[in-house]
């Protein structure tokens, strides 16, 4: 029998199980319906690239959970305190009511977000905010419990949104951190770009106004020449690594302003100069680089 080594040994990963659910592909038509159902409630880009953060250069929804997360949790422990009077419970039913007013932005910019995740994300972010949704009918029947003097049913639906909302934050940690949901996912770029002056190849042979892929050393990107101008930004969107070679060339300020290039997977927008968002879902600058045309070699380095 052969012998069982050390470092051969099966380790326990508790959270593998949440893997899982973005296995679970029963998950895809109820994630079509409520996608349906969100691009129809937020119909304009400006409002979608206000949710996504786009006006923040950063995700709007992980900071706009702080808000509900920290009103709930202090409304349940005001709750817990043996000895609470009148005026402890009515902090308790205000800390509530912020917790309830607050999940609105917060919910409206995950809904926005997970309009435009790949499917595998969809699934677990469907997940995330059934749990979500679940405390918030939590704690609206808390609200309509405090209010009618029902305090103790008040004070367990409370508690009960509480660990759904803790459920709920352990699957959007999964989703951010293990599957990159809104991570910047071009940011490696800046630091396996080349810092020196490289040669790209010939600038005549690369195609007038229309985007080129090359890789330079391990990255990949792409390159427009428009006329006399040349444009390179890291090829991998940095919303959720679509190649941009394969996207748009558009004129969003008009003919005569910025040329901007659109990302074929979820349609974010960046100015080809300096590779600034001007529509998310992207939040994160696409990384850019500086030209120089020596004789007829292209040669770029990180801006
Ligand atoms: S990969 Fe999503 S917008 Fe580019």
């Amino acid at each position: 029998m052969p012998s069982r080594k050390a470092g051969n040994s099966p380790v326990m990963r508790p959270f593998r199980a949440l893997d899982r659910i973005s296995e679970w592909s029963w998950l895809d038509n109820p994630a079509k319906t409520v996608r349906g159902a969100v691009s129809t409630m937020l119909p304009g880009r400006r409002l979608r690239d206000l949710l996504h953060g786009v006006w923040l250069g950063h995700p709007l929804h992980p900071m706009a959970v702080q808000a509900p997360i920290g009103a709930f949790l202090c409304a349940g422990l005001v709750d817990a305190l043996p000895d609470a009077g009148p005026g402890e419970r009515r902090v308790a039913d205000s800390l509530t009511t912020v917790g309830v007013l607050a999940s609105l932005p917060a919910s409206l910019a995950g809904a926005a977000d997970f309009v435009q995740t790949q499917p595998d994300q969809q699934r677990t972010g469907l997940v995330h905010a059934t749990a979500n949704s679940a405390a918030l009918t939590s704690y609206l029947l808390s609200l309509r419990w405090r209010a009618t003097g029902r305090r103790t049913a008040a004070v367990t639906a409370g508690w009960t949104g509480l660990a759904l909302i803790a459920a709920g934050g352990v699957l959007g940690g999964h989703l951010s951190y293990h599957q990159a949901n809104g991570a910047n996912q071009a940011e490696d770029v800046r630091h396996i770009g080349p810092q020196e002056w490289t040669e790209v190849g010939n600038v005549h042979e690369l195609p007038d106004g229309v985007p080129t892929r090359r890789m330079v050393g391990e990255v990949p990107v792409v390159i427009l020449r428009n006329g006399e101008h040349t444009h390179v930004l890291a090829d991998r969107c940095s919303h959720a690594s679509g190649p941009l070679h394969q996207g748009t060339l558009s004129w969003p300020f008009g003919r005569g302003g910025a040329p901007c290039l659109e990302c074929p997977w979820h349609g974010s927008v960046f100015r080809v100069s300096d590779g600034s968002v001007v529509h998310g879902p992207a939040t994160a600058t696409q990384p850019g680089f500086h030209t120089r045309v020596v004789g007829d070699r292209l040669h770029i380095r990180l801006r």
